[in-house]
């Protein structure tokens, strides 16, 4: 989704601006621009398209500067052009800013500045900005800023530069913006990735908060003008990280980084046979569990149901939370809600967070990245340290949240003093070494890759705590090779999707050894006897399995409670290969965003 990058020091501020749009890339974006202050003059270059463009107009060797912002657009209002692309102006184009997020109450915006005599030129709503900003200017940009966000309804993260004014101000409400701090520098970005070449020094804004930023100094303050007191944090993650490492994309990384991620995740937190994770609150008087979250988060959700069900025995609900916020949900001091978030920035994510906290539930996030708006508004939280995920596909993220689940859901297990088989205790210790096993079937994949990439359709089907691992597995297909592929509880099949079944339609089914087995294979009886071809991923390959699938994909064995985190990879694997020889860019897939924030 959008990106903003601003930049203001001694030197000139061009390259850190391309360079920190580029960092921003993986978010997805269809159009690009960049705006400079020299001399008392603005300095602008737009294009549609990738940065790439905007590297090969002769015209960029022209504009330098000391000061200067950029952005990478994710369409919403107007289609993706040179015209609609940021930063956008005023009139007399002596502001200039750039703006992710959406102002809801624009058309009423505009037309009172249409009727002042503005003259608005592009589709977008963002443009409003310049507009509302020159109405007020008085001298003081810092004082029409704050005038302009005060008639705003919406969300934004903002920055602005006038020609007259040496300096940069910031603004967040409902997207993020991160200051970064340097020697004789600052920067502002709406994530840490294109700050973090350049510091690790970092102030993240809250919402409603401004940040008047110079070369050598900043200052934050509310929409009232009232100083704030806010703390220098430091960011983890390393540019290494960031890197490819030699693999094809950062998706096929990201997946051979799993052993590797998950033990980030359950580091630290299994100490002598007992769950050690600290919650800032109070659990005992939960009764019930809300689990809001999007996409593949939402997945791992449907895991959780089942673990902390079973094994906390909580009564647990999940909710798509863009539903969950407008639905009135009924939520009780003694609810938790749980928010699953890899980026902690997801707005529907965030609104139904809001939405419990001010109906008093306790809240809890699982979320990846450290500092993010998430993150700071729940009351506690299990931090995922899987390290940066760049593949807009989530991978990574999504085990290290089934993981974190387990982990919680043993530890209220706990609480409660149930019994507890030390035995899931000794699996979990083993999973990296079990994802390092899994991952050796990375070669049998692509050969089944090969054979399936023209399909036009997929059928996924899994049952119990699998069958959201089927909805992920079509999820991760979709998104990156652009086959339409679905995902249903394995005995759902016959109540419509078999009509579908012909020798063209490649089920896979998810049949670990398990109580359920035997249905499973019933059910792949089913497709065999209508001419489906069966991929089947599985840890007991017998003679049943064998009679009617086409593929067998061996998975170690291992704890069923632990079974979605394998069974789950193997997936990945397959929608990486047939994307790829499709020859999609599987890091950035069309239409798609890496953190969607905005409704
Ligand atoms: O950052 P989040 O986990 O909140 O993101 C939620 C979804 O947007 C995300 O999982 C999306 O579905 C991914 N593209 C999945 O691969």
């Amino acid at each position: 989704m959008c990106g903003i990058i601003g930049y203001i020091g001694q030197k000139n501020s061009t390259p850190f601006l391309i360079e920190g749009l580029k960092k921003l890339e993986y978010r997805g974006y269809d159009s690009a621009g960049l705006c400079v202050l020299k001399n008392k003059k603005l300095y602008t270059l737009k294009k549609k398209g990738k940065i790439a463009e905007l590297e090969k107009d002769q015209r960029l060797k022209n504009i330098s500067g000391l000061i200067g912002i950029a952005h990478t657009r994710w369409a919403t209002h107007g289609e993706p052009n040179e015209r609609n692309a940021h930063p956008h102006f005023d009139c007399h184009k002596n502001i200039a800013i750039a703006h992710n997020g959406i102002i809801e109450n624009h058309t009423a915006l505009k037309k009172i500045l249409t009727k002042e005599g503005h003259r608005i030129i592009s589709q977008t709503d963002s443009e409003i900005f310049a507009h509302l900003i020159e109405k007020f200017y008085q001298g003081n940009l810092e004082k029409a800023v704050s005038q302009t966000l005060k008639l705003v309804d919406g969300s934004y993260g903002l920055v602005v530069i006038h020609q007259q004014e040496n300096k940069i101000i910031a603004a967040r409400k409902g997207s993020p913006l991160i200051i970064g701090v340097g020697q004789n520098e600052m920067l502002v970005a709406s994530d840490t990735a294109a700050l973090l070449a350049h510091t690790k020094k970092v102030i993240y804004l809250d919402d409603e908060e401004m940040a008047i930023i110079s070369k050598d100094k900043y200052s934050i303050k509310n929409l009232d003008g009232q100083r704030l007191n806010k703390q220098i944090e430091e960011i983890k993650w390393t540019v290494a990280q960031m890197e490819k490492k030699g693999f094809k994309h950062f998706m096929l990384k990201e997946i051979f980084e799993q052993p590797q991620s998950v033990t980030e995740t359950i580091r630290g937190r299994i100490k002598n046979n007992k769950i050690k994770i600290s919650i800032g609150f109070n659990l005992e008087s939960i009764e019930r569990i809300i689990i809001t979250a999007c996409g593949t988060s939402w997945h791992a959700a449907l895991i959780g149901k089942y673990l902390l069900e079973q094994l906390a025995q909580i009564p647990t609900e999940v909710d798509y939370a863009s539903e969950f916020r407008y639905r009135q949900p009924l939520i009780r001091k003694n609810n938790l809600m749980i928010a699953i978030s890899q980026s902690g920035e997801t707005a529907d994510t965030l609104a139904a967070l809001r939405e419990a906290k001010k109906n008093q539930a306790k809240t809890l996030g699982i979320i990846n990245v450290v500092g993010s708006t998430i993150s700071r508004e729940v009351d506690s939280g299990i931090y995922l340290y899987a390290g940066p995920e760049i593949g807009v596909a989530s991978t990574k993220a999504f085990t290290s949240q089934v993981s974190a689940l387990i982990l919680l859901s043993l530890y209220l297990r706990q609480k409660q003093n149930l019994p507890l088989d030390k035995k899931i205790l000794v699996d979990l210790k083993k999973i990296p070494e079990k994802i390092k096993e899994v991952l050796q079937v990375d070669r049998q994949i692509k050969k089944i890759a090969f054979a399936f990439k023209d399909a036009r359709n997929f059928l996924y089907l899994g049952r119990g705590i699998n069958f959201p691992v089927a909805l992920e597995g079509a999820l991760k297909l979709k998104e990156i090779s652009y086959i339409h592929a679905e995902g249903y509880p394995a005995a759902e099949m016959k109540h419509g999707p078999i009509a579908l079944i012909d020798s063209q339609m490649p089920v896979v089914f998810i049949a670990p050894k398990n109580a359920l087995s035997s249905k499973i294979i019933s059910n792949m009886q089913e497709v065999k006897a209508r001419a489906g071809k069966i991929i089947a991923v599985t840890d007991y390959p017998d003679k049943e399995i064998k009679k009617v699938a086409e593929y067998i994909i061996k998975v170690p064995s291992i704890n069923n409670y632990l079974s979605p985190i394998i069974n789950s990879i193997p997936l990945q694997l397959l929608a990486y290969h047939i994307a790829d020889l499709k020859n999609i860019n599987v890091d950035k897939p069309r239409n798609l965003a890496k953190s969607v924030t905005v409704e």
